[in-house]
């Protein structure tokens, strides 16, 4: 028996029993791949070798953390190589997730077999690479080049059913110990090896057509195609194929799209744990109040139901609450149509959902969310009537885009309770989840808050109060840079252009349309009084409101659009407002190239989120990344705005925001940057 920490070899009659223990995941780490190794040749001699993992999962992918280091050998594909070249022949005995290297190490046994349900991938390109140690070179050659790109170019999980029906592995197993013990014992002749073998034909244009859907689908990012390209290498012979992927999967280590896309992993995982939740413990919530059943209230406790919390909803009246059941229903029927969700999931979820009038009904719920008309007045009213029946600790929580949760909750007992939880439209599919913390809520109800969103498949961002809070404040910030932009000579269709192009998937513009003009409006008059007279206002998006050109639900807003046709058309109409502001304020315009366009937007983006880290509104950097990524469909493969400017250089979007200030005096505070990054 050999052995070092991680790798063990045990000798069983002419069995080798290889296993690796490397918790949490079995990461390849530099001691697993000497593990295996050093075990390849402890299992010189006996007639067959099993390779294991102990825990929760088979190998379920690379050390992520030694990435940014140099590569230490032994190297992953060496190692494959070893146990694909080795005398004695290995069989795979996996469960759970065989993911990255995990499943190109499988791939180096001579068999394959799996626990039922036990999943398989390469999500290489998820964090922006191909895999390195010839997974590209031997799933085409094992499984045929179309399912082969299904799965290196999108990073899915394949069910061993499903891997077993494409031939990827020899038998699935609901007792895998037994199956393997008989597999073994009557062990067939052994296969060619993958590496060996040459990739079956396949469609003469599957190559072409899957670029273009790749393409496409991937707005920028480059790993999908990268991976597509390293899996035509498996058409040359291995040995020229498995180098070339090597040195590709090494370069892209050191990539910016690379680095982004581990940082938006990593940040994910970070911002769920905000250092004001430190040692709290969270309350367990199985139920909950949604008052309001609006477009947000109805997509609130769909998101709930779907994660198997029961809800009641309360309504101003019996025809409100009739009218929010029929909402919420129709979300969930949706899911149905899609296939996403079973009878019986719908028939369950209709059972565990109540739509009401009466307050009485929340008296035993131990949070409430309310989701009504953003009008101070009303949420009050709202939470004096919760507050009368709940109880004393019951949490309060509000789900307001701009109103100041402290106006709000004011009068209301025990305001440690009180909390904003603020969902994105349509709630019960964006991602975010902006928890806001007043200077009164207690860490106990902050980590609740956490907890639910962990529940509800949140990315949840821990927020202080000020106006728009984290997303929204950037996203006044962009848009109004975006409408200096227009004033100075810049038109709407080049300003989304631009955007685009950096990767998100709409334009300021285009996405004011699609989501109305009106809500933007309304903030911008309520800020009025406020607003510093200094501060430069253009006033282009109130001429439109004001011809109630409010975007896609008027059929005009920004652009024009055709009946039944959501596609964005430019508007001479509104280009000739843009130029008559320009006019009339004595503004010479100029021409902005697309780089300009987008690297002071996005120098804008990243200022106000270094402004939101200093004065303390959000902890870190990260935070801002999150929001962006989640809420505001900011390229998860750039990282976010914040991890973009460190990326360019921090220095030159510190330029590009001074250019922004100059050109407008007095309406830009721009970020020192102190202690953000
Ligand atoms: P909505 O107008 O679609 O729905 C509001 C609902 O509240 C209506 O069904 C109304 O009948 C009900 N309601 C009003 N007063 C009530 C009362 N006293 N008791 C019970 N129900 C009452 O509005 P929407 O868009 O759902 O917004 C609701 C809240 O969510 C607002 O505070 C808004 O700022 C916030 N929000 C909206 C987002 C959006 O994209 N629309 C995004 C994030 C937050």
């Amino acid at each position: 028996m050999s052995e070092n920490q991680v790798v063990t070899v045990t000798h069983k009659g002419d069995v080798a029993w290889v296993e690796i223990n490397n918790p949490p995941v079995n990461a390849t780490s530099t001691a697993v791949r000497q593990g295996l190794a050093d075990a390849v040749a402890a299992v010189a001699g006996a007639r067959v070798a099993v390779l294991k993992c102990a825990g929760r999962t088979f190998v379920a992918g690379g050390d992520m953390s030694e990435f940014d280091a140099p590569p230490v050998e032994p190297h992953l594909p060496d190692v494959v190589q070893m146990i694909e070249d080795s005398p004695t022949p290995f069989v795979a005995m996996m469960h759970s997730n065989v993911l990255g290297g995990g499943f190109e190490i499988a791939m180096g046994c001579a068999w394959r077999i799996a626990a039922s349900g036990t999943g398989f991938g390469l999500p290489e390109v998820n964090v922006g690479l191909i895999p390195g140690a010839a997974g590209t070179q031997r799933l085409p050659r094992l499984i045929g080049m179309d399912a082969a790109i299904d799965i290196a170019c999108s990073g899915k999980i394949v069910k061993a059913d499903a891997m077993l029906a494409l031939g990827g592995i020899d038998m699935v197993s609901d007792n895998l110990e037994a199956d393997v013990n008989s597999f073994i014992a009557d062990l067939p002749a052994r296969p060619t090896a993958i590496s060996a073998r040459t990739v079956p034909a396949f469609a003469d244009d599957l190559i072409e057509t899957k670029r273009a859907a790749l393409a496409k689908r991937a707005k920028g990012q480059q790993s999908p195609l990268e991976n597509l390209e390293a899996l035509q290498w498996a058409l040359e012979p291995f040995a020229e194929g498995q180098p070339k992927e090597r040195a590709r999967h090494l370069a892209l280590r050191h990539s910016p799209e690379s680095r982004a896309l581990r940082h938006a992993f990593f940040a994910e995982r970070v911002v769920a744990k905000p250092d004001a939740i430190k040692g709290a413990t969270p309350r367990d919530i199985a139920s909950l109040v949604v008052v309001g059943g609006g477009l947000m209230g109805a997509g609130i406790a769909t998101s709930a139901l779907n994660a198997g919390l029961s809800v009641t909803l309360i309504e101003r009246d019996a025809d409100a609450a009739k009218q929010a059941e029929t909402r919420v229903h129709g979300l969930l029927e949706g899911a149905v149509k899609r296939g996403k969700m079973t009878a019986d999931a719908f028939e369950a979820r209709k059972t565990a959902f109540r739509a009401v009038s009466d307050y009485a009904e929340a008296a035993s719920a131990p949070l409430a969310i309310e989701a009504v008309f953003e009008d101070v007045a009303v949420k009050r009213e709202v939470f004096q009537k919760l507050a009368a029946v709940m109880a004393d600790d019951a949490i309060l929580a509000t789900n307001t885009s701009y109103l100041d949760p402290m106006l709000i909750f004011e009068g209301i007992e025990n305001q440690d309770r009180c909390i904003g939880l603020h969902f994105f439209s349509p709630a019960h599919i964006m991602k975010l989840l902006e928890i806001v913390k007043t200077p009164h809520t207690s860490a106990e109800v902050l980590a609740t808050g956490f907890a639910l969103g962990k529940r509800l498949r949140k990315i949840s961002v821990l927020s202080g109060i000020c106006d728009g809070f984290i997303g929204n404040r950037i996203l006044a910030a962009y848009r109004r840079a975006a409408d200096y932009l227009l004033a100075d000579g810049a038109l709407p269709y080049q300003v989304d252009a631009a955007m685009r192009k950096m990767g998100v998937p709409m334009g300021p513009y285009e996405m004011q349309d699609l989501t109305g003009l009106q809500i933007a409006w309304a903030n911008r008059k309520r800020q009025a009084a406020t607003r510093d007279p200094n501060e430069r206002y253009v006033t282009i998006a109130d001429q439109l409101c004001e011809m109630d050109r409010l975007g896609q639900r008027t059929g005009k807003g920004w652009y024009t659009y055709e009946e039944g046709n959501r596609k964005p058309l430019r508007d001479p109409e509104v280009e000739a407002i843009v130029e008559a502001y320009s006019a009339q304020n004595g503004i010479t315009r100029r021409a902005f190239t697309e780089e300009e366009i987008a690297g002071r937007l996005l120098a804008v983006i990243a200022n106000e989120g270094a402004l939101i880290v200093q004065e303390g509104i959000a902890e870190r950097a990260a935070d801002v990344d999150m929001v962006k990524v989640h809420g505001y469909g900011f390229p998860r493969w750039r990282g976010g705005p914040m991890q973009y400017a460190k990326e360019i250089g921090l220095e030159k979007s510190k330029e590009f925001m001074q250019l922004v200030a100059t050109d407008s005096p007095g309406s830009w505070k721009v970020a020192s940057w102190k202690g953000v990054v």
